[in-house]
């Protein structure tokens, strides 16, 4: 298999490349990314650090003809997206069509595995997991993104054969696996577990967002995956289309069916780790009280479930990453 990963010195994508290199050294990954994170390089056979929709990836990609590209470049903040909504529209939207429109043309159309996110469902009532038959009404413009991209590669299935599978991640956490310390998010990152951990380890005070949500603790609920059950995923979707002959446009929730609040996490680091100064925020825009899935569809189709993603997986392996000397 020959892989171009967009967004592959990410956090996500740079874990895609890993599982890929370990699963079959004979895949040969291709990142593509705009930034050059030192930690992230040596899990592919080779680095174009440049806009993925530039003339210079493009041609990279028509010479390389990947079976597959996984497209996980984007900007990826939630907040940001509701104060500059016309900076997710050009890089989520606007370069990913350019991408698509250059891939439906090659010889040969690759698979496209695409990132979506939880946030195409916006704030779901009722507070069950969510299905992905469930009403799609993002309530941010990074959510938007996703749900456009979703739509376009739906489009394109039906109108050029050009196979995909959007994988709605829920909120992905943790770090490598097992003895692997040498993979992880990027410091600084802006989801709760990275933001506790790297307070903590630094002895400052991490500032909960938001202790007025409709839920049961008055703190965010959210479906965290572990970064390497999302990349698990990736490798089953290829199996499938591939292996299995299932040509189409699909998507699927990537969650865990178990909800975890803000204040769970606090309490496990606490417990586990030592006690660590906490102060309270506003919340941040955008945010919805509650948001799980139920990963059936996943489940039933490519034979993905969850093998990392309980909270002590997740907090320890973030653990050993940020704690590493
Ligand atoms: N982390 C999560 O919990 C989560 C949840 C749902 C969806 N996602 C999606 O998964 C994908 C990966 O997320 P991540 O957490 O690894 O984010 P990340 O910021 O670590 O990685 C994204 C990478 O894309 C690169 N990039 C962005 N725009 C680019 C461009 N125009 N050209 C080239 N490179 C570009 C960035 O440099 C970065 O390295 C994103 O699409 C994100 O929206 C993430």
């Amino acid at each position: 298999m020959k892989i171009v990963i967009t967004g592959g010195c990410g956090y996500i994508g740079s874990h895609i490349a890993r599982a890929l290199r370990l699963q079959n050294s004979k895949n040969e990954v291709f990142v593509i990314d705009r930034e050059r994170r030192e930690h992230t390089l040596g899990n592919a056979a080779g680095y174009l650090h440049t806009d993925f929709a530039s003339k210079s990836s493009l041609m990279w990609i028509t010479e390389l003809e990947p079976d597959v590209v996984v497209h996980c470049a984007a900007d990826t903040m939630v907040g940001e997206s509701v104060t500059d909504p016309a900076k997710y529209y050009w890089n989520n939207i606007s370069k990913t069509e350019t991408l698509m429109t250059h891939l439906k043309d090659l010889k040969r159309k690759p698979l496209v595995l695409f990132s979506s996110s939880a946030s195409v469902y916006g704030n779901p009532v009722g507070g069950q997991a969510v299905v992905e038959t469930d009403l799609k009404l993002p309530i941010s413009p990074y959510g938007v993104s996703k749900h456009v991209v979703e739509r376009m590669l739906s489009d394109y299935f039906d109108a050029y054969q050009m196979p995909s599978v959007s994988f709605r991640y829920f909120n992905a956490a943790g770090a490598g696996i097992a003895d692997q310390i040498d993979l992880g998010q990027a410091a600084g990152a802006s989801h709760i577990i990275a933001r506790i951990l790297e307070a903590k380890l630094a002895n400052k005070t991490f500032t909960l967002n938001g202790t007025d949500y409709a839920t049961p603790d008055g703190t965010c609920i959210r479906d965290y995956v572990h970064v390497w059950d999302i990349a698990r995923a990736h490798l089953q979707a290829i199996d499938w289309v591939f292996n299995k002959g299932n040509y189409c446009a699909a998507a699927m929730n990537l969650g865990t069916g178990t909800g975890i609040s803000n204040q769970q996490i606090i309490n496990y680091v606490r417990e586990k780790y030592g006690d660590f100064l906490v102060d309270t925020g506003p919340r941040r825009p955008g945010d919805p009280d509650r948001l799980v899935a139920r990963a059936d569809v996943a489940r039933a189709i490519i034979g993905w479930t969850p093998e990392h993603s309980t909270l002590e997986q997740i907090v320890d392996s973030a653990w050993k990453w940020y704690s590493r000397v």
